[in-house]
């Protein structure tokens, strides 16, 4: 934010939402000003993503005021938010599947200033805000379905970029994209708040907040804990406490002092065309190996493959000695291996469904052989869970879809800490988890790993691998080219390698 006398381009003042049983926003006050990039920081079900949905059109408060531009309105619809000048990136996407990336840029809308919608000049349009957020390679007539879901997230970008907003608020855009990518979206931010434009930005990382944070609002329980906070200055103890009401180090459990056990899962020359390719590995009982790349590198189409959920074109996965069928789910399941996929909402959740039932979902079977006929049982189980991983609000019948992210995301998890499950297949487990649950999700988890379980970890947060992990596997395009103890590595050395290769890449190629 440059000079201070910066106009308040909107207020919100006292504003209540309820939904049946819960009061999610309970007197929210807010100010943003023109030119700055306001984060709206808060735990898991703090209402910051029932804000921004009160703030865009897509839900009506039950009471408070809203000010845009010096006049209260009352926004009935997206549509009538996206015409006053406020473009929202929500946290689940939005996006028409069956539609191209150009119209889903334009949805609804066109090109500004054309009158008439112009395919050609429609797509070279999508094609130059795809350019801006340094992704001209994404195709503008491709079906958005066929999109890797980052690629997704970048057209839901480029949609709400092309809207000429005075407001755009982004919530947790960064949970999706890797590392090069949030410091392309910082740098576009930084050229829509010198135009003046003002962002409200959500993200559970603290680092990004000091990064290109102006000021800090702090939601708890639904109401405002602290506002205007000076993002680069607060320190963090102070965040964290208006946060969460206590002080919690953002650390890492121990690191056991076991040797690993028998080898668990061996993976041999895997391949899969236009992925990976030529990937070994070993995991072993009681061992977590991390493997670190950006987004695109092959990481989730490797932990896929070894799952059976994609068919490897070359290589081999054996589970304690013995080989699975490649692209046999139910098999690799059988054998005891369990997986929390990347993207939840499509790959790994009934949303309608309650919470106790997506819990229990993968060892239902399980369940129902052990002579479980009540839901007695299962529901016990999936308390136990849900208490241990704090799902709030509390109670097992409610609907997933009614869950905040971060609360979803300990469901996916969740449901493979039941146990029974050997070894354990983890794609990005704590993204969109505040900092306080994650503490908790790592004490399960190294938990899991004392009883023997073996872990495969997919991270784009290097400090989580370096973190949990005992040993580190550094992936790039495809291929594994670094393998070491996570201990003798730092977070520079790995981010070197995952990028832009370094000298290491030939020394000690695996
Ligand atoms: N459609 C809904 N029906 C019922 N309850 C809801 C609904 N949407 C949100 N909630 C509840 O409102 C509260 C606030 O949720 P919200 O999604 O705003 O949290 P959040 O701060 O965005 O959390 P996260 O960091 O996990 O994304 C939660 O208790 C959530 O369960
Ligand atoms: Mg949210």
């Amino acid at each position: 934010m440059r000079g201070t006398a910066a106009e308040v381009v909107l207020e919100l003042q006292g504003i209540v939402k309820d939904f049946p049983g819960v009061r999610a926003l309970d007197g929210v006050d807010l100010e943003v000003r023109a030119g700055e990039v306001h984060c709206l920081l808060g735990q898991n079900g703090a209402g910051k993503s029932t804000l921004i949905k009160v703030l865009s059109g897509a839900h009506r408060p039950d009471a408070g005021r809203i000010m845009w531009l010096g006049e209260e309105v009352s926004f009935a619809r997206p549509q009538a938010a996206m015409r006053a000048g406020i473009a929202t990136i929500y946290q689940e996407l939005d996006l028409v599947e069956g539609l191209s990336v150009a119209d889903n840029v334009f949805l609804g809308r066109e090109p500004a200033g054309l009158g008439f919608v112009h395919r050609g000049r429609m797509r070279e349009a999508a094609r130059g805000v795809l350019t801006r957020l340094g992704h001209g390679e994404i195709p503008v007539d491709r079906e958005v379905a066929k999109l890797p879901s980052a690629a997704k997230q970048i057209v839901s970008m480029a949609r709400a970029l092309s809207m000429d907003a005075r407001l755009l608020i982004m919530d947790e855009p960064s949970a999706v994209l890797a590392h090069d990518e949030v410091a392309n979206l910082f740098r576009v931010i930084r050229e829509l708040t010198a135009q003046g434009i003002a962002v409200i930005y959500i993200s559970h990382r603290l680092e990004e907040i000091r990064d290109i944070g102006d000021r800090v609002t702090v939601l708890k329980d639904g109401r405002t804990s602290a506002a205007n906070l000076d993002a680069k200055g607060t320190p963090t103890r102070e965040l964290v406490s208006k946060m969460t009401g206590r002080t919690i180090e953002y650390v890492f459990p121990p690191r056991p002092d076991h040797s690993p056990g028998a080898e668990l899962l061996a993976v041999e020359g895997l391949s899969l065309a236009g992925e990976f390719h030529d990937v070994s590995l070993k995991v072993h009982a009681g061992e977590i190996v991390g493997i670190a790349g950006l987004v695109g590198s092959g990481r989730s189409e490797l932990l896929e493959t070894i799952y059976g959920a994609r068919r490897a074109g070359a290589g081999t996965v054996r589970v304690a000695g013995q080989e699975l069928r490649p692209g046999d789910v139910r098999a690799a399941v059988r054998q005891g291996l369990g997986m929390a996929p990347e993207e939840r909402k499509s790959q790994a959740l009934v949303l309608d469904d309650p919470v106790y039932r997506n819990i229990t979902l993968a060892t239902f079977g399980r369940f129902a052989s052990a002579g479980f006929t009540s839901h007695g049982r299962e529901r016990t189980a999936a308390v136990r869970i849900a208490d241990e991983l704090q799902v709030r609000p509390p109670g097992v019948e409610r609907p997933v879809r009614t869950l905040s992210g971060g609360n979803q995301q300990k469901v996916v998890v969740g449901r493979w800490l039941l146990g029974g499950t050997r070894l354990l297949l983890l794609d990005e487990p704590t993204r969109g988890v505040d900092v306080g649950a994650r503490a908790e999700l790592y004490e399960v988890i190294r938990r899991l790993v004392a009883d023997g379980v073996g872990i495969l970890l997919v991270s784009s947060e290097v400090p989580e691998v370096l973190g949990l992990a005992d040993r580190v596997l550094v992936m790039r395009e495809g291929r594994l080219i670094h393998e070491a103890e996570a201990s003798t590595l730092d977070e520079h050395t790995v981010l070197d390698m995952v990028m832009a290769g370094s000298l290491l890449e030939t020394e000690n190629a695996v």
